[in-house]
């Protein structure tokens, strides 16, 4: 392929992504992992293969931190990282509320055929809530 037809295919690529996607893809601040995680989740995407872990820290009821390792595309991590932005210092109950629709939104919406690379975030960070508060609930009944 000649540079000129590259170049071309990377603009149009680009063209398709809000700069916010575009921002939070070059560069997630909420990448890595928290090794000391009250929370590590992980989950495929079945329609593509890609994967995402996310690690949560709780303090209390709420959410202290949010890291991710995302193996996916522009949108799979630029999701994962405006998620873990949107729910820092909410309770459990608000992030639980937070669905993969608001998480596109809040990018400034994503490309019709990329819209299920958004709900691989909140798939995680749901599952992962979920299993905390039945753990934190059995223990709590004394179970
Ligand atoms: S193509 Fe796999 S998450 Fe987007």
């Amino acid at each position: 392929m000649a540079a000129g037809g590259i170049i071309q295919g990377v603009l149009s690529i680009a063209s398709l992504y809000s700069e916010k996607v575009l921002e939070h893809f070059r560069n997630p601040k909420n990448l890595g992992e928290i090794p000391d995680a009250d929370i590590k989740e992980t989950v495929g995407n079945p329609v593509c293969g890609d994967m995402m872990t996310v690690y949560v820290k709780i303090e209390g009821n709420r959410i202290k931190d949010v890291k991710f390792q995302t193996f996916g595309c522009v949108s799979a991590i630029a999701t994962s990282d405006v998620l873990a932005d949107m729910v820092k210092g909410k309770t459990i109950e608000e992030a639980l509320k937070i669905t993969s629709r608001d998480v596109a939104e809040e990018l400034g919406g994503l490309p019709k055929v990329k819209l299920h690379c958004s709900s691989l975030a909140a798939e995680a960070l749901h599952k992962g809530l979920k299993k905390y508060l039945e753990k934190h609930s059995s223990q709590k009944d004394g179970g």
